[in-house]
């Protein structure tokens, strides 16, 4: 194995770790998220409608977590595939199915190794490309969503904008300040998170974390300390991957709203092209 291959590797195992160690606190927490995934649901369907060039059916989620959209998208009516490559997290999206009584098809699987052509007629890659460990996966994995979609289809990938002038944990202003303290609760659990940034590197768009995770709940206090490390990319970096993967035509939005932005100062940007 080559000193890049390494690289990737150890980038891919630390973040497995950090996503299994999350992925039962997460289930915990779906709660906190509903609205915000309804939000998030609305706007895939608002994006299905207004971007691909015939009626969605077929959606994969590249990195689909707990579930949370395909499920979503599958109470709603669409054929779904999520994959994940952390088999923890898939656990809990198949748990979440059969408790919601829904049929889902959900698999282990690597971003950067997707093995399909001309399947579906949406891919999503959603608060994932900032994951991937360095600029060829990121291309690599928009390679293989091309690939994947039948002529029409879109592809739908959002990021973090660290430009965005807010306090979140990726904003530029959080990270010269160094930390990042959040709290949130839902009925019967308590959650607190403090985020340390512990080097930043502005060049190759890097920053590593140390996060402290609070969770209060019925059964005790958990406390889990963690590392993280996280791509930052721009407006720009995005459409150029997306370029280079053979989508042609772009259209980004911000903060899962349906009007372009003017300025890409939004918290998050969302991302969608459609495969000629
Ligand atoms: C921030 S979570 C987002 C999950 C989901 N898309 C959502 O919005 O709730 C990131 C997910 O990416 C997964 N992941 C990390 N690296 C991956 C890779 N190379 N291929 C597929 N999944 C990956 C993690 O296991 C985790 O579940």
């Amino acid at each position: 194995m080559d000193r890049l291959e390494n690289a990737r590797e150890t980038v891919l195992k630390a973040s497995r770790a950090y996503y299994a160690h999350l992925a039962y606190y997460e289930d915990l927490l779906a709660e906190r998220r509903a609205a915000e995934t309804k939000r998030e649901l609305d706007f895939l369907e608002f994006a299905f409608r207004a971007h691909a060039t015939h009626r969605v059916r077929d959606v994969i989620d590249v990195a689909c977590g707990n579930g949370r959209h395909v499920l979503g998208l599958a109470h709603r009516g669409y054929q779904c595939t999520g994959q994940d490559y952390t088999p923890e997290q898939v656990q809990i999206a198949k748990a979440r199915a059969k408790r919601e009584g829904i049929s889902v098809k959900l698999l282990q699987g690597d971003a950067t190794r997707l093995n399909y052509e001309n399947e579906f007629d949406a891919v999503l890659a959603l608060y994932i490309l900032f994951l991937l460990p360095d600029d060829d996966s990121v291309l690599t994995c928009m390679r293989q969503i091309h690939r994947a979609l039948k002529p029409g289809g879109i592809v739908i990938c959002n990021i973090a904008n660290p430009f965005h002038k807010g306090n979140d944990w990726f904003s530029l202003k959080t990270i010269h300040q160094g930390h990042y303290f959040h709290e949130t609760r839902v009925p019967g659990v308590r959650y607190i998170s403090i985020d340390r940034v512990q080097d930043f590197d502005p060049l190759h768009g890097i920053a590593w974390w140390q996060e402290t995770h609070v969770i209060q709940a019925e059964d005790g206090v958990h406390i889990f300390r963690d590392h993280e490390r996280l791509r930052l990319f721009t407006y720009w970096d995005i459409l150029h991957y997306l370029q280079v993967a053979g989508f042609k035509e772009t259209k980004c939005y911000p903060d899962w709203k349906t009007k372009p932005p003017k300025k890409p100062k939004a918290e998050t940007l969302i991302f969608v092209s459609r495969k000629d």
